[in-house]
């Protein structure tokens, strides 16, 4: 047996609710047919955005959307995807899939899907091939509200009042597809363009982030922070530390070598050891970018920024190797449950995650097909973990976690995190990585007696999956299987799955 013990008394941190944001880019057929499907489509849609997406994201409290990419923000020009959509530039997308864009959806689409989800807005810039004053010119476009050229292009395109731009992004994987750029050269430019991104509304101040680094490149972390905090900043961002609030992480899970990922839905059991190993090293990762943080930024004014995580496996058979479209099984739920667990524990330090992305691409919560849509296993980890956004982190640890495994794929049976949400109730989430073994835990608070207790459930085979014809494979049941005894709850965790509590 595993005791979890929870310390509900001591607070470690706050858990920014967009930690638990998503991604959504223009690359196969996450935006047009994922999310837009336009005005005039049979699927029924609420000013181009399908209504049946729209309704269950609202389900899981989408916290921040990152747009438009990806490797496709460093290639966006984002005055091809304003005014009328019949005079809108044609272009070739030419990193995913080589289809063309047609630029229905840009800048006014982007911000009505955000409203339509009650979301904050993450919009990322062209740095390796765009100019300053374009992305001096978007920010103006989005967010002035005076007299400027920007502002009365935007009003004659029909949208009188300015937007808000919670998160910007300076550039996306420099390192590689946005200009293959050293660290020291990047982080000039960063300096550079970051200038241009101007407050143009006190109320609503834009927080930029500068392009961190992929997994383990410690090298590109210490040399963007050496360059961006190489001298004060002067004037009102002087407290920011390297003029930025944010620097990003790039963190893909996938079993074998990046050439043989493997099926999304076809593997053994020693594969999913080998992705759920790779899924711990998040861990680690945050720990050592951390590390390098610290240095520059002791105060931790600065976010980390996971804004695209995930798991990336061999295209689903038969769709095109550029679109990513994988499918999601109780394997994705386990990395999505294992991960979410790290990024809370680290919530004093990890800022904001985007899951990579969130339709019809990679680690996808919702799939679709035509008219008809599906619900992931990620999806119901979202669901069952939307409790922790904008709670208190508490202490948890767990007394007994086995070490479990195949060969040199060795992990802790057990994940967890826990925290009180304002009106005092204590969520909880674990997940059993074993695929055979169920393990008995007992919890065991240090002062709560509950009183009231709800759980959910998600297990299923390590492969097991949704399909458009048999939709409800995998999803989140209510558990009832748990005994509350003073300060203690004791249940079993099923083999392969995540349980979800919520104690008052
Ligand atoms: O999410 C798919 C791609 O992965 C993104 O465009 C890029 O930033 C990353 O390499």
């Amino acid at each position: 047996m595993a005791t979890l013990y929870i310390n509900e008394k001591n607070k470690k941190g706050h858990i920014n609710p967009e930690i638990y944001g998503h991604f959504s880019e223009h690359l196969g057929r996450c935006i047009y047919e994922g999310l837009y499907v336009g005005e005039n489509s049979d699927i029924p849609n609420v000013n181009g955005m399908r209504k049946d997406v729209v309704d269950a994201l609202k389900e899981i409290k989408i916290p921040v959307l990152r747009w438009p990419g990806g490797c496709f923000a460093d290639e966006y020009h984002w005055k091809d995807g304003i005014g009328p959509k019949e005079n809108r530039k044609k272009m070739i997308n030419t990193h995913w899939g080589g289809v063309v864009e047609d630029n229905s959806f840009g800048t006014h689409e982007f911000f009505e899907l955000c409203e339509q989800l009650g979301c904050k807005t993450y919009v990322n810039g062209n740095v390796g091939s765009g100019t300053v004053q374009e992305m001096s010119e978007w920010i103006e476009y989005i967010t002035f509200d005076g007299v400027s050229p920007m502002a009365e292009l935007r009003k004659t395109n029909g949208h009188e009042k300015p937007w808000k731009i919670d998160y910007f992004g300076v550039g996306n994987e420099n390192w590689g597809c946005g200009g293959n750029m050293t660290p020291e050269y990047y982080g000039n430019l960063y300096r550079r363009y970051q200038t241009y991104v101007r407050q143009y509304r006190s109320d609503a101040p834009i927080r930029k982030i500068c392009c961190g680094a992929n997994a383990a490149d410690y090298f590109w972390t210490e040399g963007v922070l050496k360059t961006c905090t190489a001298a004060p900043a002067p004037g009102p961002e002087a407290d920011n530390p390297g003029f930025m609030n944010g620097l990003s992480l790039h963190y893909y899970v996938h079993p074998g070598v990046w050439e043989n990922k493997g099926s999304a839905t076809e593997f053994d059991s020693k594969t999913w050891y080998q992705t759920l190993f790779r899924a711990v090293c998040m861990e680690e990762l945050i720990r050592r970018h951390g590390a390098i943080m610290d240095q520059y930024d002791p105060e931790k004014k600065i976010g980390m920024m996971v804004d695209e995580w995930g798991c990336w496996f061999d295209v689903e058979p038969g769709t095109n190797p550029g679109f990513l479209y994988q499918q999601n099984t109780m394997r994705d739920a386990l990395v999505a449950g294992i991960t979410l667990n790290i990024f809370n524990k680290h919530c004093d330090r990890v800022k904001m995650a985007c899951i990579a992305q969130m339709v019809n691409v990679l680690q996808s919560v919702i799939l679709t097909e035509g008219p008809k849509m599906i619900l992931t296993p990620t999806y119901h980890v979202f669901h069952m973990y939307k409790h922790h956004q904008d709670a208190k982190l508490v202490e948890s640890c767990v007394d007994g976690n086995k070490i479990i495994g195949e060969e040199e794929y060795q992990v802790p049976m057990l994940s967890e995190s826990a925290s009180v949400s304002e009106d005092g109730t204590v969520n909880i989430t674990v997940g059993n990585l074993s695929v055979t073994e169920d393990v008995p835990v007992e919890i065991s608070f240090a002062e709560l007696a509950p009183s009231r207790i709800e759980a959910a459930v998600l297990t299923g085979a390590m492969c097991a999956h949704n399909t458009f014809e048999e939709p409800e494979n995998v999803r989140e049941a209510a558990f009832n299987d748990f005994k509350a005894d003073g300060r203690k709850v004791s249940f079993t965790a099923p083999a392969c799955s995540i349980v979800s509590f919520r104690v008052q």
